[in-house]
């Protein structure tokens, strides 16, 4: 369903945003270690900038863009910071050793900013915006600048800075829809408006930064493209801020498909994209919408009996993109008991995951016991197993909390009676429970008594991962710390639903203990 001809394409720069504006995500928070591989599976599904982070914000921050930089070959990092001294330093402090830094400076430029949180005037702004960008400039060739709240700010005004900005250096400018308030017409206009009134604006990129407030920021960003804009900042399932930024798995796969318009690609391999979103779903605890366009579960399944009768005679019937083209696969053979580890290596290996030996062996210890108690283990299953175990994904931190054992009895009379026990840093504790309304509710007190967290129990939700009557259950737990407004994730997979309970509650609580052990750091 792509335009035959390509050599009328332009190349897009995909700027990620996954573990900057992503991690801004209520709740979203990642350690290093999950930094890392989120990091590498970027480079692999050939972003071209990964903005690793905002280096002044916090020491774990710095270290983190300290440590993809060092890492990251083939894609350029880029670090945030804000028209200041201090922070511009900092960012270079981290992004030095990087084989190709960017420093993104920024600025808000909109005039609710400018009296209410600056107190600048105009002409303040584009001294500050001028000066921050040349002291980026002293360190590194490659600076973008960003007029935080680029849409609500006066054209004229907008103008202006972008032309100083770019005067003194910067070699992108990014056109932030940071509240998320325009529309495709509005952002069409201020891009055409840049380009036709800036004299200097073709010494820099055009890039667009646009946040999903009112459901737009892949309309949005489109409309910039087509306006000319060269950059797009997303971030993968749409992560970020408040309702989240652009997702990049859909603006990328927008201009493969509909490349007959947008006359625009990108170097992304787009068969990465659903391990890349498995991936950040499973560090970040953010799960993905069924019906999430590209990556989500539904995205390529056809429930109605029309449907399914067009698919099969002919696909492109009831589907633009193939399944594949993305990342999902398709396999005829389901694995059960007897298939050997090496059947099971593969399978892993086709649903894009890359696992250690030593992973390998416990995957498959536990994929032998899975497939004692169900007759045949499906994708999904296999997915849930490799995301237990996978080594590059979630490390347990040693100041984790482990669910060691529970013991339930309930009924339909008496309020349920429960024992769990967890260990921490190698002592174990227990606590009892008997007065909740259920079994969900029985074990979240008792586990709440072990940890110790003011927390309440928000929402919680169970789901089969696969059709059948064995199938394994996936719990998710959403948790909420007294007196704050952040949520915390937790999830977990077992036959045993109590179990995935258990852990999923334990899982969302060592989310807590973590981000507070980051912001204690
Ligand atoms: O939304 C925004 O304006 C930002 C800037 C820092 C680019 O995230
Ligand atoms: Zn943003």
């Amino acid at each position: 369903m792509t335009s035959e001809n390509n050599s009328d394409r332009r190349n897009i720069v995909i700027f990620d945003t996954t573990l900057r504006d992503g991690e801004q995500s209520p709740g979203a928070s990642m350690n290093l270690q999950e930094k890392l591989a989120v990091a590498q599976a970027l480079v692999d599904l050939k972003v071209d900038v990964i903005e690793a982070g905002f280096p002044i914000a916090s020491p774990g921050d710095f270290e983190a863009v300290r440590e993809i930089a060092n890492l990251v070959k083939g894609a350029q990092v880029c670090g945030l910071a804000r028209c200041v001294n201090a922070d511009i330093d900092r960012a270079w402090e981290a992004l030095k050793c990087a084989e190709n830094p960017r420093i993104h400076v920024f600025l808000a430029t909109s005039a609710i900013h400018r009296e209410f949180k600056l107190r600048m005037s105009q002409e303040e702004i584009i001294q500050r915006a001028v000066d921050g960008v040349k002291r980026a400039k002293g360190y590194c060739d490659n600076v973008e600048f960003s007029p935080e709240d680029a849409c609500r700010t006066e054209i004229d005004f907008l103008c202006q800075v972008v032309e100083a900005a770019i005067e003194a250096g910067a070699t992108t400018v990014n056109i932030p829809d940071t509240v998320g308030y325009t529309t495709p017409p509005e952002m069409t206009k201020r891009i055409e408006t840049l380009i036709n009134r800036v004299p200097n604006i073709d010494r820099a990129i055009i890039s667009i930064h646009c946040h999903n407030d009112l459901g737009m920021a892949v309309a949005n960003s489109l409309a910039a493209v087509a306006a000319g804009a060269g950059q797009i900042e997303c971030a993968i399932n749409g992560l970020g801020e408040r309702a989240g930024n652009c997702s990049l798995e859909e603006v990328v796969m927008a201009m493969r498909t509909r490349s007959d318009i947008f006359r625009a690609d990108t170097r992304v391999v787009s068969q990465k994209l659903v391990p890349t979103s498995r991936l950040v779903s499973k560090v970040t605890g953010l799960k993905v919408p069924r019906n999430k366009a590209i990556v989500g579960q539904n995205a390529f399944a056809h429930e109605s009996g029309v449907h399914q009768d067009g698919v099969l005679k002919e696909r492109t019937t009831y589907e633009i993109m193939s399944a594949e083209s993305v990342g999902f696969v398709k396999n005829d053979l389901v694995l059960g008991k007897h298939s050997g580890r090496a059947a099971l290596a593969d399978r892993i290996k086709s649903l894009g995951f890359d696992v250690t030996p030593e992973s390998l062996s416990q995957i498959f210890d536990e994929f032998k016991r899975l497939a004692d108690i169900k007759k045949e283990v499906y994708d999904a299953d296999i997915i849930a197993i490799v995301d237990r175990f996978s080594s590059n994904q979630r490390r347990s931190a040693d100041e984790d909390w482990k669910c060691v054992s529970y013991e339930l009895s309930c009924g339909s009379t008496p309020s349920p009676a429960i024992k769990v026990v967890l260990s921490h840093c190698g002592e174990e504790k227990s606590a009892t429970f008997n007065q909740g309304d259920g079994p969900v509710h029985a074990m979240f007190g008792a586990v709440r008594q072990v940890i110790g967290l003011p927390v309440t129990l928000k929402e919680f939700k169970l789901e089969a991962v696969t059709g059948g009557s064995d199938a394994q259950g996936e719990a998710v737990v959403f948790l909420n710390v007294e007196n704050s407004e952040t949520t915390y994730q937790g999830s977990a997979i077992s036959t045993d639903v109590i179990e995935a309970t258990f852990l999923a509650i334990v899982d969302a609580m060592n989310r807590i203990q973590r981000a507070r052990r980051l912001r204690t750091k």
